[in-house]
């Protein structure tokens, strides 16, 4: 069908680099094994979508997330190398956290690791014994505050100062939407082509649930890869993509020397918005949250209350853009609201109520012998005044064999259980397929452009 061409991720980061120019590093799609069925799949990523938002919206409680089949499927890996000589791993990027981890030591436990088949113990691992640049992180590093959040010692028995302790920082225990990881903090080198970045501290994991792979934060915390090596800006673009398993990969892009002020071609900004209000939410603090004002649907603005969209003096609402999910959440009051506005202006085709109910997608329209299918313009309306059009095969997907299409938006209540608090909006990565975007750090902004990502 013309309107789903054969699409393709693809993604760049930014890099940092010198007086050169950015560094680059291939980014792909992350997923290990997926179903040969496009319709499971789009099952599983639409459940990993809201297995995903309950995760950033209730950070603390995120053990008790829904025990979904997870995982990968949606979210983007890159290769970075460690240690000396450099052991290379591949690491999901998640700009929804912020330390990077691996995992580590030949003792590696890996509970539930196992998807689709894939053997956990052929995860690949970093060996602390194979690089002689490796230390454990102490106590008394400041470094050790970053990795707990605080600015106190972490140290029980060492005095400040003290040149003689050999207390190590205490172990970190970190919660994702569908699993964990815990282990103890490292200082290594950071590889990158032409460039090497000594102490960095990473995260050598020693057991993990859930957690096929390493992670590479890049929040805005202090510990993240983007605040670690000081980057002023990374930026990728996302080809079109589809749900099978042809996994294409192209480049991350970290830029370490942008000019202040200075704007990319074409590129709309909007600024990056704190959240003032995170005290007890410490995980919100690494969010990029940005000002979404108003949503359109077939150019008419729905009828958004502003105290739905806008940050909330309890540090809850609010809008973030995140790599790490696929499909953009809505909480329901937002979503029901947006839903009720498509099913109003769409009379050529029917609703496929059955094909909701499998996928846990809503509404879904029959497509099936329609020509050219013509659906309502969706239009994201940012603080600044910038908008963002969305083409129509970023919001509606093809439901598999159905003939039917559905919105590819998640809300509460539809699969899995409700929740409350944390962002009310969720910008996935689905949503920006041959969008080029920029995390502009220096000049605290978010930076997108349609474009066709080859
Ligand atoms: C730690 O100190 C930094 C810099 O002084 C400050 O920005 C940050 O808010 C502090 N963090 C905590 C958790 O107190
Ligand atoms: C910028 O926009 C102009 C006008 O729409 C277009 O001609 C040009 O190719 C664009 N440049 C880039 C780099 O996208
Ligand atoms: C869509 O419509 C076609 C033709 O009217 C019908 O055969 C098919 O069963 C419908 N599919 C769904 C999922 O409702």
């Amino acid at each position: 069908m013309a309107l789903f061409p054969s699409l393709l991720y693809s993604l760049f980061l930014l890099l940092f680099s010198p007086a050169a120019a950015a560094t680059t590093i291939p980014l792909s799609l992350f997923h290990s094994n997926p179903s040969p069925d496009p319709y499971k799949n789009l099952i599983h990523v639409a459940t990993q979508s809201l297995t995903r938002a309950y995760h950033l919206k209730n950070p603390q409680n995120a053990a008790a997330a829904a025990p979904l089949s997870t995982h990968g499927y949606g979210g983007y890996s890159v290769p970075l190398s460690f240690g000396t000589p450099p052991q290379t791993l591949q690491f999901v990027m998640d700009t929804g956290s912020d330390i990077v981890w691996f995992p580590c030591t030949r003792r590696y436990l890996c509970k539930k690791c196992s998807f689709h088949g894939a053997d956990p113990s052929h995860s690949p691992l970093f060996i602390p014994k194979l690089s002689s640049s490796a230390r454990i992180l102490g106590c008394l590093n400041p470094k050790c505050g970053w990795i707990h959040n605080s600015n106190t010692t972490q140290c029980r028995d060492c005095k400040p100062g003290s040149k003689t302790c050999t207390q190590i920082c205490p172990p970190y225990m970190i919660f994702y939407g569908s699993g964990s990881t815990g282990g103890f903090g490292l200082l290594d080198t950071l590889d990158f082509p032409g460039k090497r970045v000594p102490d960095f501290v990473v995260g050598c994991s020693v057991f993990s649930s859930r957690q096929p792979a390493g992670i590479a934060g890049f929040g805005r915390g202090r510990v993240s890869l983007p605040s670690q090596l000081g980057l002023k800006k990374f930026s990728f673009c996302l080809l079109s993509r589809k749900f099978d398993d042809t996994a294409e990969s192209t480049a991350l892009v970290l830029d370490g020397e942008s000019d202040s002020g200075h704007k990319t071609r074409n590129v709309s900004y909007t600024p990056f918005v704190k959240n003032p209000n995170v005290a007890g939410k410490e995980a919100f603090s690494v969010y990029y949250y940005v000002g979404l004002r108003k949503i359109t649907v077939g150019g008419k603005p729905v009828k958004i209350p502003y105290e739905h969209l806008s940050l909330g003096a309890d540090g809850n609402g609010g809008t973030v853009v995140d790599s790490g999910s696929t499909f953009t959440y809505m909480t329901r009051k937002v979503f029901d609201l947006v839903e009720s506005q498509f099913v109003g202006l769409v009379k050529d085709y029917q609703r496929a109520k059955e094909v909701e109910t499998e996928i846990g997608l809503r509404p879904c329209f029959n497509i099936s012998g329609a020509g050219k299918v013509a659906l309502p313009e969706i239009r994201l309306h940012f603080k600044g005044g910038q908008e963002m059009a969305l083409p129509l095969e970023n919001y509606f997907v093809l439901a598999g064999r159905s003939g039917a299409v559905c919105l590819a938006v998640v809300t509460d209540g539809v699969v899995g259980p409700e929740s409350s608090g944390g962002p009310a909006v969720i910008l996935g990565s689905f949503q920006m397929q041959d969008f080029y975007v920029e995390y502009d750090l220096r000049n605290e902004r978010f930076g997108f452009r349609r474009q066709i990502c080859k």
